[in-house]
């Protein structure tokens, strides 16, 4: 099956690490998308909560990658990927109490996502000199498996 959003490289930072974790968040919205074409209501809430604690993980990094490079933005940042969390987790919600949330929410998941890696992480990139943690190991695993 054709994945439901295809990575495209203008997306991509040239932060590896990065990239990456943007790349693995991609894969839970094409997961998403198709547990929603399922009737297996445990299936979607499971990727759903997979993505949540993914996106959190990689919000945190990029946070303290921010914090390291001293980067002004910081907090407004911050701010935005704290609303995207409490946007899905809402869904999450929504989704324990019975409603089909699955289908409208990946394509709300993509336009998100594309805005902000585009715009918001895109701005951040001129400021980050500092390789960031587990970058040496990141390539690796992108020389290896990628
Ligand atoms: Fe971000
Ligand atoms: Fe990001």
């Amino acid at each position: 099956m054709q994945p439901f959003m295809e990575w495209s490289d203008n997306l991509n930072t040239g932060i590896d690490v990065i990239d990456l974790q943007h790349r693995k968040i991609v894969d839970y919205i094409n997961e998403l998308h198709r547990a929603s074409q399922t009737i297996d209501r445990d299936l979607v809430g499971q990727v759903l909560n997979g993505l949540i604690e993914y996106t959190a993980s990689h919000f945190a990094f990029e946070e303290e990658m921010l914090i390291d490079n001293h980067y002004g933005e910081i907090d407004e940042h911050k701010r935005l990927h704290q609303n995207f969390i409490e946007r899905i987790k809402r869904h999450l919600a929504n989704h324990e109490k019975g409603a089909n949330v699955a289908r409208a929410l990946t394509g709300e998941l993509q336009i998100w996502l594309i805005a902000h890696i585009s715009k918001e992480d895109q701005r951040y990139v001129p400021s980050v000199t500092a390789p960031p943690v587990g970058s040496a190991v990141s390539k690796m695993i992108k020389r290896f498996f990628g």
